[in-house]
């Protein structure tokens, strides 16, 4: 991308297209396009049409979806489908229609089958069943990932897609029953450190393995496979580490100042045992991340403390 390429960030105001525009303008990208969801439905096909056909955007970071918890997932499954696809095919068709040169589409890992082999690897994809809980989200994000390969072979775009393994950062959603678990661990024992609660009991026995990439480190892959990747088949992002729920509650505790006693809820669901992304790929192509999760968390609690409306989202 030349430093004054037209770029549109769809979905600017989220965790990670901020993160995508706060990147892009460090490194000298000045000419950003960017639509609220107000100003923008992205899933109003005659709208979406009207915009590229005015804008023409040179580069596209399709960074907007509706995105949820299990619970989200679960109850609600028809509108993750229908919003994801709907604002994916919009958006994907407007910009091949409009001559833009590069679309990268951000998916997430759970487009990779429950039982896959771990670490998942980029071609796991649609090898056995996905898990039942995301499915609807899953299944509009593989569309998205799909349609743009479809493109590409039929009529030579260069869209690309990565998938992110789970992120957390400035702007996450730190909602205190529809979050993710490092947000709302960070709420927790934010909350319990200043109510001086003796002890927080967490989901669980804390075996579950999980990886977590600081999402401006995600931001800087985004922008790096802009510039150098070009292929049909997506790019895992991640850090290739994982971490036992239980050493996360611990280190987020330490991070945030919190003294009292973790307890685990054995009733609950520990959720899948282990989930990691194989990064070999994005690593090949001579991409890796830089900010370890001790240092990670301790900036994302500062935005959250700077910030008091991230906790009402
Ligand atoms: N968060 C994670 O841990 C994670 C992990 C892996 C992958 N990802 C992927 O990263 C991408 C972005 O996620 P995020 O965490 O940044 O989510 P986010 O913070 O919820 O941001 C999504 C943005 O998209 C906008 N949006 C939703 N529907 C729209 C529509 N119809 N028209 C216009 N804008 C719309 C939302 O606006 P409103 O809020 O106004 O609706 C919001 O600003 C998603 O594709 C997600 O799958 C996220």
């Amino acid at each position: 991308m030349k430093k004054d390429a037209k770029i549109y960030v769809a979905g600017h105001c989220g965790m990670v297209g901020s993160a995508i525009v706060r990147k892009l303008r460090k490194q000298g990208y000045e000419n950003l396009i960017m639509r609220t969801h107000q100003e923008l439905d992205l899933c109003r096909q005659e709208q979406v049409e009207q915009f590229f056909a005015e804008e023409k955007p040179e580069y596209v970071f399709l960074a907007a979806a509706k995105v949820g918890g299990i619970a989200a997932n679960q109850e609600y499954p028809a509108d993750f489908m229908w919003i994801n696809l709907a604002l994916e095919m919009n958006v994907i068709h407007s910009a091949w229609k409009n001559g833009c040169k590069k679309l990268e589409f951000l998916g997430s890992s759970c487009i990779y089958p429950r039982m896959a082999p771990q670490p998942m690897k980029e071609h796991c994809l649609l090898t056995s069943e996905l898990e039942a809980t995301n499915e609807a989200y899953a299944l509009a994000k593989i569309s998205g990932l799909k349609y743009c390969e479809y493109l590409n072979r039929q009529y030579g775009t260069d869209f690309i897609s990565v998938m992110p393994t789970n992120l957390y950062g400035p702007n996450d959603n730190y909602h205190p029953s529809n979050s993710h678990v490092l947000p709302a661990l960070i709420r927790r024992f934010h909350e319990a450190k200043i109510q001086r609660q003796p002890y927080v009991t967490c989901w669980g026995d804390g075996s579950a393995l999980r990886e977590f990439l600081y999402v401006d480190d995600l931001a800087d892959l985004c922008v790096f496979l802009m510039n150098h990747y070009s292929g049909n088949e997506t790019v895992n992002a991640g850090t290739g580490k994982e971490v036992s729920i239980k050493e996360l509650a611990e280190l987020t505790a330490k991070v945030i100042g919190y003294h009292g006693e973790i307890r685990w809820d054995v009733s609950k669901p520990n959720g899948t045992p282990r989930k990691l992304l194989d990064v070999g790929k994005a690593s090949g192509l001579g991409w890796k991340h830089t900010i370890e999760l001790e240092d990670g968390i301790r900036l994302a609690y500062e935005d959250f403390l700077h910030n008091p409306m991230r906790a009402e989202r």
